[in-house]
């Protein structure tokens, strides 16, 4: 189908009560218009233009970073829906597709399946617009409504229009998506007039106009999870809910063990191989992987973080800012890796702070040993041999650089490079011998 899609997301957002833009907050770690753009490249249109107010420019670049093929176009007054489609139509002009589909930047759950779904009922009844509607769960929200004569579409009614109740029963609401004939759109949007309560030009005002012009209307009746529009903290808190329940049941399927997933934080980049078990209350923040046969075990918190296969990690452990573990490791209770790799067949089994190391494989740190990696202007770098031991409550002063298999003892400060198979203690030194009384 030749397709171009317009993602609205220049609204204020103020009832987020947030100086973030609404549309940057987070779903699962991951802003909520990467979620609306990641669907709208999956559907494989002829262009994607994004309407952003000028406060978002700034923004511009990381979305232009991971979608450099993004078209953007600025709303310079919030004029309300219509006038940004109008403003993004304008500029895309040449580009000359049939059908345009508008995604809103504030609406992240909805699936690319059930988009092609409203666009194949949309082509099969030949409509020149088609609303993706949804029943919501509950009254709390200002949704507009669908109105009906005689089963046919004929307007949508925004909540703050309407002085009486909007809401009866078995009502449908809009989601906000819409997808129309691009020549009815260029015709008719220039008739919406800004005559409402908020001084906006409404999209939804189309569906009155088009049915009042004979145009073919209709709507597809989309799950009401994946059409949450965001508008507030308590509808990001509650879309962030059904993120994670998506997650949770979507690893679960895959074969992921968890004994108790409500208490499991997914991020929307998190990947989990084969035969992982995940004990209670792990969190996974972005860019995480986890290979197969890996056991996290509880109040463990990762971020940025690779964990190759049959290594376990936790309980209690916080591994992040780039972290690579080898195969076979074992990342034992409250242990902190920070930018570091660490090769298989390691044990950093008890109380440790390792930040911006090395570890070659097979070596042992024990309990209560760090990496002194800051010296108060810079970071330094700790290098540790294949088969070290190193023992408890040991100092590892960087820069610095311990080679193969050598031991060093407990409660060692080593502060300068140690040759390879070497070995290094503290003596327990003898002040004096005490009197017998
Ligand atoms: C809108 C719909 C409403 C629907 C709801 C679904 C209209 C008039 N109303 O209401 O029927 O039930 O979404 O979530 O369309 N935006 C701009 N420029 C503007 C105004 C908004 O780009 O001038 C963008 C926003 O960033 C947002 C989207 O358009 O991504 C929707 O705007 P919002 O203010 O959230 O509309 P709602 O009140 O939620
Ligand atoms: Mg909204």
């Amino acid at each position: 189908m030749s397709l171009s899609i317009i993602v609205l997301a220049a609204g204020k957002g103020s009832r987020m009560k947030s100086p973030t833009p609404k549309v940057f907050h987070e779903v699962g770690n991951k802003p909520m218009i990467n979620h609306v753009l990641d669907i709208a490249f999956d559907l494989k249109p002829k262009i994607i233009s994004t309407v952003i107010s000028e406060n978002l420019s700034e923004h511009k670049k990381s979305i232009n970073n991971k979608y450099p093929s993004v078209k953007f176009v600025v709303q310079k007054k919030r004029n309300g829906t219509a006038d940004a489609v109008k403003i993004a139509l304008k500029k895309i002009h040449n580009i000359k597709t049939k059908n345009t589909l508008v995604l809103y930047g504030d609406t992240p759950l909805i699936e690319k399946k059930t988009i092609q779904r409203a666009i194949k009922h949309y082509s099969n009844k030949s409509l020149d617009l088609c609303v993706l509607a949804m029943k919501p769960d509950n009254d709390n929200h200002a949704y507009g409504r669908l109105f009906f004569e005689k089963k046919k579409l004929i307007k949508i009614i925004e909540k703050i229009e309407v002085m009486e109740n909007n809401t009866q029963n078995n009502s449908l609401f809009n989601s906000g998506m819409m997808i129309f004939k691009t020549k009815k759109l260029l015709e008719y949007i220039g008739n919406i007039k800004n005559l409402n309560n908020k001084k906006e030009f409404y999209l939804t005002d189309l569906v009155e106009i088009f049915s009042k012009n004979l145009l073919s209307v209709g709507f597809y009746l989309c799950d009401y999870y994946e059409c949450i529009g965001v508008n507030t903290m308590e509808e990001l808190a509650k879309t962030n809910e059904t993120f994670q329940k998506k997650r949770r049941k979507y690893f679960l399927k895959n074969g992921v063990s968890m004994e108790d997933p409500s208490s499991v934080f997914f991020s929307a980049d998190t990947k989990i191989g084969k035969n992982v078990r995940i004990q209670p209350n792990v969190y996974f923040g972005p860019r995480v992987v986890i290979k197969n046969d890996v056991y996290i075990k509880g109040f463990t918190h990762l971020e940025n973080t690779v964990i190759n296969s049959s290594a376990s990690a936790g309980p209690f452990a916080r591994l992040r800012d780039s972290v690579k573990i080898g195969a076979n490791t074992k990342i034992g209770n409250f242990v902190e890796l920070k930018n570091s790799e660490i090769k298989e067949g390691v044990k950093i089994s008890h109380l440790s702070y390792v930040g911006d190391a090395f570890i070659g494989s097979h070596t042992n740190i024990g309990a209560g040993s760090i990496t002194c990696n800051f010296d108060g202007k810079n970071k330094n770098k700790t290098i540790i041999g294949n088969d070290c031991f190193i023992g408890s409550n040991t100092s590892l002063i960087a820069p610095l650089k311990i080679n193969k298999k050598s031991t060093i003892g407990a409660g060692t400060i080593v502060n300068k490079n140690i040759e390879e198979n070497s070995l290094i203690y503290r003596k327990s030194q003898l002040i004096r011998k005490k009197k017998n009384k």
